[in-house]
């Protein structure tokens, strides 16, 4: 019988034999060749060991994992490998707290999204720094917040969460896809021939929100659990520290934990929703913590584009050329389905591989290359649907040309060049994701004005009426 045992020459060999061996089963097991780990869920009320035990149990020395990364999997609250965690539990958590506010044990996911729930935190503890949120995100006059006069403009004119119909991604009996299908992987200027047309499943599609983060960044995760992350179908936060009522999970990788080193924790991030959650959705987006989804949005674009019933490959997001190449652009994250993801993680991520480098999403387009390139996932009138800047950077504020000057050089560039659109029509209507909101008064604002949650009487709730 083969053992993962580092100290065997052939190593390498052995290791994919293991991985393969692991990947074959979908199970939430880690495989038949290591001992079998505990991997039972944690219960609701968690009791941590002391903290001085966990440390000294997250020490790799004393206890290893039980794989190489990137598929040593994660590790429980009390530090324990063998964690697989459940992506609905910061849904069920939520919905908790929605059932005790409005005191019906009995309301469903659906009553709580169409009441237009979610949470302001005003301070009371100190985990958010003693802001007052109903009072900063609710009370600020439209165009005053973070958003500014365009981003006011971009968000409670242009973009309509949730309804279907609106602009497609193509329109029906778009002639470019080919006759013999679409192609693979090679280099091509947008827009592509092959971009998925337009079609009508029957089934909203089932997904996965990922997200990477860090402990000290936990204040974002928190603003993301309470306001949109919970509409996704799954949800969980990569991180160092595991906590199932914000979705965290503590997913060690290879080397330190550090920006600069994102490659890596993608690698890992990718090899363990391949591993525990293949089965469970259709597509899986993955972004960081300063990111914001539109998921109804999101579900809607994807339940309009053909895949050929999941067996064409796909790679979504914000597209750009790097070196020639076709990659999504990594601020509003990206969206694969599940032949992209079983291939990536099996074929490519099956190989060693150690570079140190913070530029995940460009790697991912040079790794997803030989299989399947960023697709352009603008709608039928060229408007942007995942965005890499802040609402306040799109808008009135571009129609002279000069956006706001955080944005990315390059990126402007090349949205002004797509059939000379400026101002709001840069983007679409069916806009699935904002990046750099950079805490969590800025994303609960964002949200509170797409989704129209602010507590009636408030500024923001009577500016919403009116519009
Ligand atoms: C981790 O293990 C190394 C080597 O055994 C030891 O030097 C170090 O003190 C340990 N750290 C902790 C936090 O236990
Ligand atoms: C927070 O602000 C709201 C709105 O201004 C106010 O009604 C509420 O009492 C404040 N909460 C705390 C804990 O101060
Ligand atoms: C897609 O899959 C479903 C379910 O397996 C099947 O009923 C349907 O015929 C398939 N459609 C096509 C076009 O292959
Ligand atoms: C963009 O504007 C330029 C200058 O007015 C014009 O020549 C060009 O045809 C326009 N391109 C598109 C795609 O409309
Ligand atoms: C808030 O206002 C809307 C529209 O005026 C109304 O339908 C709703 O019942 C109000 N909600 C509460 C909690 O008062």
């Amino acid at each position: 019988m083969v053992t993962c045992n580092k100290r065997v020459i052939a190593f390498v060999a052995i290791t994919i034999l293991c991985i393969k061996g692991l990947l074959i089963d979908h199970s939430h097991s880690v495989g038949s060749n290591v001992p079998p780990l505990d991997a039972s869920p944690p219960s609701s009320s968690i009791v941590l060991d002391p903290a001085d035990v966990i440390a000294r149990r997250r020490n790799m020395t004393l206890f290893p994992p039980p794989l190489d990364h990137p598929f040593a999997g994660a590790r429980d609250a009390n530090g324990r490998w063998g964690y697989v965690a459940d992506p609905t539990s910061l849904r069920e958590h939520v919905l908790g707290r929605y059932r005790r506010r409005i005191g019906d044990a009995h309301a469903t996911y659906e009553d709580m999204i169409g009441a237009r729930y979610m949470i302001f935190d005003d301070g009371v503890g100190d985990e958010n720094g003693g802001i007052n949120e109903t009072d900063q995100v609710c009370r600020t006059p439209p165009g005053h917040g973070i958003e500014g006069e365009g981003g006011w403009d971009v968000l409670a004119n242009r973009i309509v969460v949730g309804e279907r119909g609106v602009p497609l991604p193509k329109s029906p009996n778009d002639p470019r896809e080919p006759p013999n299908g679409w192609e693979w992987g090679e280099m091509a200027r947008y827009p592509a021939r092959d971009d998925p047309q337009y079609y009508n499943g029957p089934e909203p599609p089932r997904i996965f929100c990922g997200m990477y983060t860090y402990h000290k960044r936990h204040y974002l995760l928190k603003a993301a659990s309470e306001s949109w992350a919970f509409h996704c179908d799954g949800f969980l936060a990569f991180s160092d520290v595991t906590d199932p009522t914000m979705g965290a999970v503590d997913l060690p990788h290879h080397g330190t934990e550090f920006y600069g080193n994102m490659w890596q924790k993608v690698r890992s991030i990718w090899c363990y929703i391949y591993t525990n959650y293949y089965n469970d959705f259709d597509y899986f987006h993955l972004a960081g913590d300063d990111t914001l989804m539109i998921v109804e949005n999101l579900r809607n674009y994807l339940w309009s584009i053909d895949d050929d019933n999941g067996t064409k490959p796909l790679y979504l997001g914000g597209l750009y050329m790097t070196q020639n190449i076709r990659a999504c652009w990594g601020g509003p994250g990206y969206t694969l389905n599940r032949v992209t993801l079983k291939w990536l993680v099996t074929e490519a991520f099956s190989k060693p591989d150690i570079r140190v480098d913070s530029g995940e999403d460009r790697i991912m387009g040079f790794t997803l290359r030989p299989y399947v390139r960023c697709y352009d996932t603008r709608d039928a009138n060229g408007g942007k649907r995942y965005l890499g800047n802040s609402p306040s950077s799109y808008g009135r504020s571009c129609d002279d040309g000069h956006c706001d000057p955080n944005n990315h050089r390059d990126q402007t560039r090349l949205d002004y060049a797509w059939r000379n659109l400026t101002g709001v029509n840069l983007i679409s209507s069916q806009v699935v994701s904002f990046h750099l909101l950079r805490n969590q008064v800025m994303l609960k604002r964002v949200h509170a004005i797409l989704y129209k949650t602010c507590p009636n009487g408030t500024v923001l709730a009577d500016a919403l009426e009116l519009v």
